[in-house]
């Protein structure tokens, strides 16, 4: 186990990562990061722009350069992971590793019904191709579950629930 402190969110695209971090910074004294966040704003550039003009390895790299710089400078943090940053080596060395985990159906249901959900689908190039999407959800839910440290169903819950429920399970870890 880590000595940072830190919780890491894994899970796939759409699963609510981002929303279910901002529910638990208001029920919490954590402080909350996003890895999609950190290489947007240090390329200056979208992701789905990163991955049309530089390409996904290009785009990987600069998510180990962040998984580096978590896991030696980053405490005490709440920090959301983009779909496939849980491939990165060494995750448990930043932190708590919590999987939110839903029914590839309940994910894109979810997304579809958000009032942004246009928006939400054309950022992720990834999810451009719902048949591709789904090969991937298939490859990649056993590998979150073998990394997760704790799992979070999160189908038909609330984010305040759902952050009620995290905060709950990671404190055992305190
Ligand atoms: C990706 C997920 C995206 C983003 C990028 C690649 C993936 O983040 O990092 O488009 O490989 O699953 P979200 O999980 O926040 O959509």
């Amino acid at each position: 186990m880590s000595s940072h402190n830190n919780v890491i969110l894994i899970g796939f695209m759409g699963v609510g990562k981002g929303s279910i971090a901002r529910e638990v910074t208001k029920h919490s004294d954590y402080l909350a990061i996003d890895t999609d966040d950190l290489i947007e704003s240090m390329q200056n550039k979208s992701i789905k722009k990163i991955f049309e003009e530089d390409g996904e390895s290009y785009f990987r790299d600069l998510e180990k350069k962040v998984s580096l710089w978590l896991s030696s400078s980053v405490k005490n943090t709440l920090i959301s992971t983009g779909g496939g940053f849980y491939k990165q080596k060494k995750l448990k060395n930043i932190g708590i590793v919590v999987l939110l985990d839903s029914p590839f159906e309940s994910i894109i249901k979810r997304i579809k019904k958000h009032p942004n959900a246009i928006r939400k689908l054309k950022k992720r190039p990834l999810l451009s191709d719902l048949k591709k999407a789904k090969e991937l959800y298939d490859l990649r839910r056993p590998e979150y579950l073998k990394l997760a440290d704790v799992v979070i169903d999160v189908t038909n819950k609330s984010a305040f629930d759902c952050a009620k429920e995290l905060l709950k399970k990671v404190k055992k870890y305190g």
